[in-house]
């Protein structure tokens, strides 16, 4: 089997963070998402992955490289604009050639592995296999009814209202039939090639589609407070080790990750948390379901269930920061010069949440 990975797309809902960068390497749990995709692909024995990329395909490529970091042979599939899931599918048509293949979108962080799932495909004669869990807002997302045997009945996109509450997790199983089923359908109303047609396309040919209920933790990453929840739920399962320094007059909770170079002085870490490579946190308090990415500075300044990306500082700030998602090389500080102004130096369509007095 082989493996192709979704991360094109524009990632709006993320800006400022996605203007340049794609919202695919924003970490949870100190690790890129695409890092986590990658490795469950691998982990469940496969190695010839096709990642589609977009805009911010150049920094995913920095980024990933060949793949021989994680053991896989990574190979890139252009994509000209984000015009969907299944023209993405389609013009990886080269790469996939005639075998099974995973298809896994480069934003879904989803608890467990997927291995027994994809043992469970490859073994079998299904011709697709999707992934199905029970949400709150099914409106949100592909919904899929099933009949009483468990069959597929119907799946539709985004509906105004939902006919069940089973949502299409961002985890697909194809054989070689999605090529005949992506060329015959149309762009939807949003004017996108979708995956969810084209399954419904396999449906109704008479194609043998088994659907798999999920039953952990699946976030779809596409907003700041999702990439929060993301975040909380990983730092809840990591394995934590110390590898940094923790000074005597520190306090440091057992479920805490101090990465290589990491150092603690007189602050307080609530776990869980992770404090990434050459952080320092001087006189400050983090946590819990907190994350901060290498190379930042914590001084004076209080901070709980946020994600801080790499390079960035945090100095004598008076109240505690939460809720946060904070990019990279961002200072956020009390500033000395008069008039005793908030002074801002904002990204476009950033967003500054201020205590109501
Ligand atoms: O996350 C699960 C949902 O993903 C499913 O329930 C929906 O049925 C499915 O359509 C999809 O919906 P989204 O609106 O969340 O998809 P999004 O546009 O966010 O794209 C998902 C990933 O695929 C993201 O990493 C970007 C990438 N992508 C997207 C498009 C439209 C591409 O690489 N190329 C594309 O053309």
């Amino acid at each position: 089997m082989k493996g192709l990975i979704l991360s094109g797309g524009k990632g709006t809902r993320l800006y400022p963070l996605t203007f340049t960068s794609a919202k695919q390497l924003i970490p949870v749990g100190n690790k890129p998402i695409l890092v986590r995709v990658i490795e469950s692909i691998r982990d469940a024995g496969i190695s010839e992955i096709g990642i589609v990329i977009g805009d911010t395909g150049n920094e995913i490529k920095k980024i990933i490289g060949d793949g021989s970091r994680w053991n896989v042979n990574i190979t890139y599939i252009p994509q000209v604009a984000p015009l969907g899931l299944a023209h993405a599918v389609k013009i990886s048509q080269d790469f996939l050639g005639e075998d099974r293949f995973v298809m896994f979108l480069g934003d879904n962080v989803i608890q467990g592995g997927i291995s027994p799932l994809i043992a469970d495909f490859a073994d079998s004669d299904y011709n697709s296999q999707i992934v199905l869990t029970r949400v709150n807002h099914p409106e949100r997302y592909g919904v899929a009814v099933l009949k009483e045997n468990g069959q597929v009945e119907y799946l539709v996109e985004k509906p105004k209202e939902a006919p069940s509450n089973l949502a299409l997790v961002g985890i697909y199983m194809f054989d070689k039939n999605i090529f005949e089923a992506v060329r015959g359908i149309r762009p939807s109303w949003r004017g996108e090639l979708e995956i969810t047609d084209a399954i419904q396309w396999l449906v109704d040919h008479d194609y043998d589609v088994h659907a798999y209920i999920h039953r952990g933790w699946w976030i779809d990453t596409g907003e700041p407070g999702e990439m929060i929840e993301a975040n909380c739920r990983v730092l809840e399962e990591l394995e934590y080790h110390i590898h940094g320094y923790i000074d005597r007059s520190s306090e440091v909770d057992l479920r805490v990750m101090i990465e290589k170079g990491a150092e603690v002085i007189n602050s307080i870490i609530r776990g869980p948390a992770i404090i990434g490579e050459n952080t320092r946190i001087v006189n400050a308090f983090v946590g819990p379901f907190t994350s901060i990415y290498h190379d930042c500075l914590v001084e004076n300044a209080e901070i709980s269930r946020s994600i801080v990306l790499e390079n960035s500082q945090i100095r004598n700030v008076g109240r505690r920061i939460e809720d946060s998602l904070i990019g990279r090389d961002v200072i956020i500080h009390r500033s000395p010069i008069r008039p005793k102004s908030f002074k801002f130096t904002l990204g476009d369509n950033s967003v500054v949440g201020l205590l109501s007095e």
